[in-house]
């Protein structure tokens, strides 16, 4: 028999967890201000440029997540935080409610200047304009939220049904952050908390403005918590998993797909190193050029193989190959060693070293998906600064790259889509 690392199924309660969310009151309530600006509100009014429709437009696109404003194009988007609009500056006076209304909706700001068409107009209520202004008064606030001088606090989303699973990966949280000797970032330490997203809002854990961001797991499959955790404005790290494409880049996956396990392994060749494909694999995707069919010997002097062929083909390789393959390292997707446990312990018995290869992060495995986790962030944090809000945070997780004794192998990089996907090698052991 051939021991896989254990696995423990997170998310058993899936289905028992979406049947009672369906049913609990109200959560994290939507607040109609942040919907609007950042595009999520059903009943949004269009975009208008030059009274043409515009789609697709949110004032988060232009003027940033933390309004902070920016240079979009050749025209320079000015922040629209509360405060800067509730002062003068040399273009125009200060902002109030109604001035706000008639610049939004009309273009006209206090001293009756026309903004220019960068500018779209909106074609907001009052009430949907109070609530936006509203919002625009405390967005600083949140984008800050969770962090104080000394703390950051990290949410670890869970559903009342399901708090069994989110206390152990918290609890695992906790031991990989304090054996990572990273306790304090910038002077701040980390505390984790699990908090149940379908608790009332009365309940002073369930408030998503005490946290800085949430570190998840795969707690929905249709997406729907997701969804809610992204209109409560906390940034989530988490695993694929039901991250659908609409997901905001605010909800930053940290598992790879099975094409990005493609790719770490086609890295792992080297002059020592050869990758062993099959005709389908050459003909999709570009090999390494050193790599051999799965009926060829292995070259006399390379140490490490590559297998990516399927059950039939490897058995053909590794028969053919035998002798050679004692002593030496036989690295294959995760997904195969279910194919052919006879062959890999019979690799095992006779001294060859077997590695797979999986998406780090695989919520299946909480102490792999735990350290996936505590990597990024750990990375994330040194490099956002002591100034930390949620905004600086999450351009930094676009371009952190981590080390950890989990992937000794490569040099993982982030991937440009939703943030940073890493792969995994584990050492099969005999049993
Ligand atoms: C396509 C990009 C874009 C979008 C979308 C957009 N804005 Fe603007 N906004 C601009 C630009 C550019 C300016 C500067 C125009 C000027 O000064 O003539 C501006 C100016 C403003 C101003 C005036 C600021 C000042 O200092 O006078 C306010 C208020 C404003 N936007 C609010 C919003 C709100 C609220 C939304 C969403 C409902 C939004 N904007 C969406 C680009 C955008």
């Amino acid at each position: 028999m051939i021991s896989l690392p254990r696995f423990r199924p997170f998310g058993s309660h899936v289905a028992l967890a979406i049947a009672l969310w369906s049913c609990a009151s109200a959560a994290w309530a939507d607040d109609t201000g942040r919907a609007l600006y950042h595009g999520h509100a059903a009943d949004a009014p269009p975009a208008r440029i030059a009274g043409v429709e515009r789609f697709g437009l949110t004032c988060a696109g232009c003027h940033g997540r933390n309004a902070a404003g920016g240079g979009e194009g050749r025209s320079l988007v000015p922040p629209i935080d509360g405060a800067t609009l509730a002062s003068p500056s040399p273009k125009r006076p200060a902002y109030d409610a109604a001035a706000f209304r008639a610049a939004v909706s009309q273009g006209r700001t206090g001293d009756g200047r026309m903004l220019s068409l960068a500018m779209p107009r909106f074609d907001l209520s009052q009430t949907q304009s109070d609530a936006l202004w509203k919002y625009l008064g405390g967005i600083t606030d949140e984008d800050r939220s969770g962090v104080s001088a000394d703390q950051i606090q990290i949410a670890v989303p869970a559903i009342t049904a399901n708090l069994v699973d989110a206390r152990h990966l918290r609890d695992e949280l906790e031991r990989q952050w304090a054996a990572r000797g990273a306790n304090s970032i910038h002077g701040r330490s980390i505390v984790f908390k699990v908090v149940a997203i379908d608790a009332p809002v009365s309940d002073k854990n369930a408030n998503p403005s005490e946290f800085f961001l949430a570190l998840g797991a795969n707690i929905d499959i249709d997406g729907s918590m997701l969804d809610k955790l992204q209109r409560s404005g906390l940034p989530m790290l988490g695993p694929r998993g039901a991250l659908s494409d609409k997901t905001s880049e605010e909800i930053i996956s940290v598992r790879a797909n099975r094409d990005q396990v493609t790719d770490a392994l086609f890295r792992l060749d080297n002059p020592t190193t050869t990758i062993v494909i099959d005709a389908a694999l050459r003909a999709k995707r570009a090999p390494p050029p050193q790599a051999i069919g799965p009926e060829d010997a292995m070259p006399a002097d390379s140490r490490r193989i590559v297998l990516m062929v399927d059950a039939p083909q490897a058995r053909a390789f590794i028969k053919t190959n035998q002798a050679a393959l004692k002593g030496r390292t036989v690295v294959l997707p995760f997904d195969e060693l279910a194919g052919y446990p006879d062959l890999i312990e019979q690799l095992l018995n006779q001294g060859t070293d077997v590695l797979a290869a999986r998406p780090a992060g695989d919520f299946s495995d909480i102490t792999a998906y735990a350290s996936a986790l505590t990597a990024v962030l750990e990375a994330s944090l040194v490099t956002a600064g002591r100034q930390l809000t949620r905004t600086r945070f999450l351009e930094a997780v676009k371009g952190v790259q981590v080390q950890s004794p989990h992937w000794p192998e490569l040099d993982y990089r982030r991937f440009p889509k939703n943030g940073t996907e890493l792969v995994e090698f584990v050492r099969v052991t005999p049993r």
